[in-house]
């Protein structure tokens, strides 16, 4: 008697062939979020009557952490602040290119004291990581949460956080182009659950000159839209569902993407541009309105010196 078959094995998933897509080693700071809670709510995703398990918080947090190390990149940990449970979005704490790092100052008086931990942060851990520290922001700025650099222009959001006027700051301190960009759906508030940059400028699969980036455009006023259109007329679309998980609020590393699992679309997507998704479940910290991004700051280092020709 022959036993019965086993269930046929499920089909492999299709080999990437991203062979042209080169990852670039990272540094990102992260905080873990011990003291995660949701007891004030400023953004629609916060229901103060949901209950968050902060353990379970920290153990997918270490997950996230564990991927970016797995996959060559370092990661600075910054030691978290009781009675501050948004603090585990590190994105929110600063923005630093070239070695510059401008800190956050906060909206909400909820977060403000985190805009001080990241500055003290920046200027004590700053110097041993080659980074500069210009102090916080004069102008309401939540950092990386809408401030996102293409490896050209600085992509800035306003509508809900931060403002026109800190857009003009940071061109003036850190010396970049910016441009504003208007968000309009609450669900939104910050640019980086609507857009994320891909590949920066530079870096593509030819060197091209413009970055890759994928956004929602409904997020956008119509006149964001199309300068986003106008600027990159082949960023990937993102699906209203695909966006409804915060599938945008990914971090490329040039090759990878590091996104939740739930946005399958956007995992398709990008596949198909020959990006590697990388899955994770960060589903406690959705509960406070964020994602992979929001709990990831990058350092950009200045850009090194050029190495002298022996004689
Ligand atoms: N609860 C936080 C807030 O509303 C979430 C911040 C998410 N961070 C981000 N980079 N989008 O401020």
């Amino acid at each position: 008697i022959t036993p019965s078959a086993a269930p046929a094995a499920p089909a492999p998933l299709p080999e990437t062939t991203a062979t042209h897509r080169t990852a670039t080693p990272r540094h990102f700071l992260m905080c873990p979020p011990v003291h995660f809670d949701v007891v004030y709510a400023i953004n629609p995703w916060m229901d103060v009557t949901v209950p968050v398990d902060a353990g379970y918080a920290v153990v997918q947090w270490q997950a996230l952490k564990a991927a970016y190390e797995s996959h060559g990149h370092t990661v600075d940990v910054i030691s978290p602040v009781p009675g501050l449970p948004d603090m585990v979005y590190a994105a929110n704490g600063g923005v630093v290119v070239g070695g510059k790092a401008l800190a956050a100052r906060f909206t909400f008086p909820e977060r403000q004291p985190e805009g001080v931990a990241y500055e003290a942060w920046l200027r004590d851990a700053g110097p041993a990581r080659g980074l500069t520290s210009l102090g916080q922001a004069a102008e309401r700025n939540e950092g990386e949460g809408d401030l996102l650099w293409d490896g050209e222009v600085m992509l800035a959001g306003t509508g809900f956080r931060t403002t026109r006027g800190a857009h003009a700051e940071v061109a003036e301190k850190l010396g970049v182009e910016v441009l504003t960009l208007e968000l309009v759906d609450p669900r939104f508030y910050h640019l980086d659950t609507a857009l994320t940059v891909l590949s920066t400028a530079g870096s593509g699969p030819d060197g091209g000159p413009r970055a890759e980036i994928a956004y929602f455009p409904a997020a956008f006023t119509p006149e964001s839209q199309a300068v986003l259109r106008e600027r990159y007329p082949d960023a990937i679309e993102a699906t209203e569902a695909d966006a409804a998980v915060l599938g945008l609020n990914a971090v490329s590393d040039g090759r990878h993407v590091f996104l939740t699992d739930r946005a399958t679309g956007m995992h398709a997507a990008l596949r198909e541009r020959g990006f590697e998704p990388v899955g994770i479940d960060l589903s406690e910290l959705l509960k406070g309105g964020g994602s992979v991004k929001c709990c990831t700051l990058e350092l950009r280092p200045a850009p090194s010196a050029a190495v002298p020709t022996p004689a």
